[in-house]
């Protein structure tokens, strides 16, 4: 067990207004660099790997809904990744932002080592838990892996006046991870079915202790595992209060014994440390999850230990526990309101991994003109993803929009999944039903797998909203 590790949070270096509609704009760099972590317990067993100013995860960037962002990444890594001897391109991406197409991250959009990019973020969108990460064309999964992978917290009036701020906000970034004796990261993805490590990580570290008041504290889980998913539990028995899901605050909290969380999903949680006594251990455990591969210390993925200190009760939500949330426009959308109905198979192809038979090679091939789907910009349309194949879980993410999940394998989603998402877990044998309504940018966005070795093995594809030409 380690200590608990929050990332910094990030400073921004300059501000400004944007002339076109009088918003404040923060500027902020982050500069992609090749560095050793301290990961492993042993003092001086250090790790090499690729972060976002040399960390991992990546500094926090938090902001307000309305304040707009430019984030200018600088690639200072090397011009090839020590492991998979690949050139280290990169492109960044902000999950859970609807940015324009230029600053989505798009996998063909790459910067060079000595090269940089500035991205504009729009935040205009409701508080939530985004993360950015690398998006590299073929190598996501070995580069985010490495470390290139951070949390970028939006916050709004609602999620302010409802939830714990500050010190008990509290990131959480979990992975998977396999070490070498000398410390560096093992991959192997022969299989490319998925990486299994046997060390779990919060915020970078193994298996933490985190120190905890009697009180009320939000979590932020944010699984950037390549591969796996988790189910976590409290060996209390006790619900996690489920307040948020990957595009923002649920319409009513939602109490969960245990849930399924796969790569990409952010769900907030919070924990209510007062009923406990001082110096009780409580710890958040991982159930066995329907095709992962799990090792001996799987299960486990960190604790909280109670300390003695005392509690501000002055802080209105040192003990809230509030069951209405907040509404927002895609939980309040009728399925009546869709014009289309799409479904798309997954599945391996030919040792390839496919969206309805294609894969993003295919994409390449076209140059870019082989899209999935053709959508009206502001239409409202119900898609499908149904996995048939056996053997396989496939968290399914949709760039641009947040969605609603109707049904799953035609009965209701589960308790914990009535929030506003991104990403959806499409387990073995389900299909799953979500409705969306498009926009407000127009252009190409990417849909795939966000099993990064799924993706990079091609199973990526892309549609366009309107009819913008590029
Ligand atoms: Cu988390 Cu296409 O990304
Ligand atoms: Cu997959």
């Amino acid at each position: 067990r380690t200590d608990f590790f929050q990332p910094p949070v990030l400073k921004a270096d300059a501000e400004s207004i944007d002339p076109a509609d009088g918003k404040k704009v923060l500027h902020y760099t982050v500069t992609e660099e090749a560095a050793s972590a301290q990961i492993l317990p042993k003092a001086g067993l250090l790790t090499p790997i690729l972060g976002y100013n040399g960390i991992f995860p990546g500094p926090t960037i938090d902001v307000y809904q309305g304040t707009k962002v430019e984030l200018t990444v600088v690639n200072n890594l090397p011009l090839r990744h020590a492991l998979g001897g690949h050139s280290l391109d990169t492109s960044t991406h902000l999950h859970g932002s609807a940015s324009l197409p230029q600053y989505d991250g798009y996998a063909s959009d790459i910067t060079r080592p000595g090269f940089q990019k500035t991205y504009k973020y729009p935040n205009f969108q409701g508080a939530r838990t985004l993360w950015y990460h690398d998006h590299g064309v073929h190598h996501t999964a070995l580069n985010a892996y490495s470390g290139l992978a951070g949390q970028y917290h939006m916050h709004d009036a609602n999620s302010e006046r409802l939830l714990p701020r500050g010190k008990y906000d509290v990131a959480l970034t979990v992975s998977d991870a396999m070490f070498a004796a000398n410390g560096s990261l093992g991959y192997d993805d022969n299989s490319q079915s998925g990486l299994w490590g046997d060390v779990v990580l919060v915020n970078g570290r193994p298996w933490p202790v985190m120190k905890v008041q009697k009180r009320v504290y939000r979590f932020r889980f944010l699984n950037c595992a390549i591969s796996r998913s988790f189910r976590p539990t409290l060996s209390t028995g006790d619900p996690l209060i489920m307040v948020a899901t990957d595009g923002g605050l649920m319409p009513s909290a939602q109490p969960v014994r245990e849930y399924r969380h796969a790569s990409a999903e952010r769900y907030e949680f919070l924990i209510d440390f007062s009923k406990y006594r001082t110096g009780q251990r409580i710890e958040l455990r991982n159930l066995s999850n329907k095709n992962n591969v799990d090792y001996d210390f799987t299960d486990k993925i960190m604790a909280f230990d109670v300390v003695d200190e005392p509690v501000d009760t002055t802080d209105p939500t040192w003990n809230r526990i509030p069951s209405t949330l907040a509404s927002s426009e895609v939980m309040d959308l009728q399925e009546s309101k869709s014009s289309k109905t799409r479904r798309f198979r997954v599945k391996r192809d030919n040792g390839m991994w496919t969206i309805d038979g294609v894969t993003w090679e295919q994409v390449i091939a076209s140059n870019y003109s082989k899209v999935a789907a053709e959508v009206p910009l502001g239409a409202t349309e119900i898609w499908e993803f149904e996995n048939s194949s056996g053997g396989w879980f496939h968290p399914m993410h949709i760039h641009l929009v947040d969605f609603k999940i109707l049904s799953r394998n035609g009965r209701a989603p589960f308790a914990y999944e009535k929030g506003p998402k991104d990403t959806v877990y499409v387990g073995e044998g389900e299909t799953v039903r979500l409705l969306m309504k498009f926009g407000p940018h127009e252009g190409k966005y990417m849909v795939h797998c966000h099993n990064l070795v799924h993706e990079d093995h091609d199973m990526m594809v892309q549609y366009r909203v309107g009819a913008a030409k590029d």
